[in-house]
């Protein structure tokens, strides 16, 4: 159409009648522009599919993604809150480890430039991915930009949350608000990169935070209790979120102690779908094992009963945010330390933004091997193959792009699947 226009207005003879076109095409519409308020970013993102998600002003308009070489995809676009309207289309059809772009439009109006994408890397090829909890302090958001352009310097395959999205409540009524010290943050990450949350006690009734992702389909309770898949880890989000908004009746409490509904749908993705995965990490917003001074006071719920069953099935990390510092315990198992592939580390990756609390942390607890609790970043994971050999690297960064910390541990590699 630009083309078009191009020709029509560089031909004299017809220039003035192009003109004239476009003003009363311009004066004649009075529906504004549907301006974009949020996004796009992707979400669920697996070898052949991902979601793409933006919001725009005004209730009625419908969207469209455009993926090169592939095709259009409609949106489904939700009038919400009185004044957005969200859009989200699910690709498909696209294959693995394979760089595509997109592009949305929102009626008539292209919405954003073409945008590279790349589909999830299949088993046994490197990957990289970053962690951060607890984003958005109450002044003027500088760390949590900070961390932010350390994130895009290291240019992750995805990235997950661990909760408290924003420092103060997830607004319920304030689009706004959730996009401004959420959203537009991360939003150079987030047009190209899959990011997966897990849901903090500052996302308290959920109601908003639901709408705003695609969580991967869950036979749990919940949207934000799920799994997924990348190359070879398997990732699971458990919710610690806000008490009594859990489905199950008998639930008192979080549904993480032994035989509640958290707890045995962990153990039963534990023994199915995660089995054959080298790389096994479960997150959620509260901690287990810490070295803040927080520690008794925030410790999650049946932190005892989830730990003993990773520790019974293998899982390499328990990550969490919640208390404001970046933290790595050594490898732990029945409440002692142990040898690297005989334990569970517990990392704490809450330096996203938010007001540091922790201070310099406790350093005294039997299971620190790190922690820094006066410094804003991120933690990094890297998965790298050498000689029949996989190795998980943990690197914390911090807002400045130092390293804080590095750690590894190897395991053999399965062969080529
Ligand atoms: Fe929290």
């Amino acid at each position: 159409v630009n083309q078009f226009m191009k020709s029509l207005v560089g031909s004299k003879s017809i220039r003035g009648f192009a003109l004239a076109a476009f003003f009363l095409a311009a004066f004649a519409s009075p529906a504004p522009d549907p301006e974009l308020l949020r996004g796009p970013y992707l979400q669920n993102q697996t070898e052949t599919a991902v979601t793409v998600l933006w919001a725009t002003a005004g209730t009625e308009s419908s969207g469209v993604v455009e993926v090169d070489g592939i095709g259009p995809f409609a949106a489904q676009s939700e009038g919400d809150l009185g004044s957005i309207t969200r859009h989200r289309a699910r690709v498909t059809g696209l294959e693995g480890d394979t760089d595509y772009r997109y592009r949305i439009r929102t009626d008539n109006l292209r919405q954003s430039d073409w945008t590279p994408f790349h589909t999830n890397k299949p088993q046994g090829k490197p990957l990289r991915f970053i962690l951060i909890g607890d984003s958005g302090d109450g002044a003027d958001q500088s760390h949590q930009k900070n961390v932010a352009s350390q994130m895009v310097r290291a240019n992750p395959d995805f990235w997950l949350h661990l909760g408290d999205l924003v420092q103060s409540n997830y607004r319920e009524d304030d689009f706004d608000y959730n996009t401004a010290r959420h959203f537009a943050i991360y939003q150079q990450l987030n047009r190209s990169r899959p990011h997966c949350p897990t849901r903090g006690n500052h996302e308290s009734t959920g109601v908003q935070f639901r709408k705003d992702f695609d969580f991967p389909p869950s036979t749990a309770a919940v949207p934000e209790v799920y799994d997924f898949t990348y190359g070879d880890f398997w990732i699971a989000s458990l919710s610690t979120g806000h008490r009594g908004d859990f489905r199950d009746p008998k639930d008192d409490s979080s549904g993480l102690y032994r035989d509640q509904w958290q707890y045995v749908w962990l153990r039963e993705r534990l023994r199915t779908v995660a089995k054959p995965f080298l790389w096994k990490l479960v997150m959620f917003h509260r901690p287990t094992y810490n070295s803040a001074m927080r520690y008794e006071e925030f410790m999650v719920k049946g932190t005892k009963d989830i730990t003993e069953l990773c520790e019974d099935e293998g899982v390499d990390f328990i990550a969490f945010g919640h208390v404001h510092a970046l933290q790595r315990s050594k490898p732990v198992r029945r409440g002692r330390v142990v040898g690297r592939s005989l334990g569970v580390v517990h990392l704490g990756s809450s330096g996203g933004g938010a007001m540091n609390l922790a201070g310099p942390g406790k350093r005294d607890y039997f299971h620190t091997d790190f922690v820094e609790g006066a410094k804003w970043g991120f933690l990094q994971v890297d998965v790298s193959y050498k000689r029949g050999a996989s190795k998980c690297t943990l690197t914390f960064i911090d807002e400045n792009g130092s390293v804080l910390d590095r750690w590894s541990k190897k395991k053999k590699a399965p062969r080529k699947r």
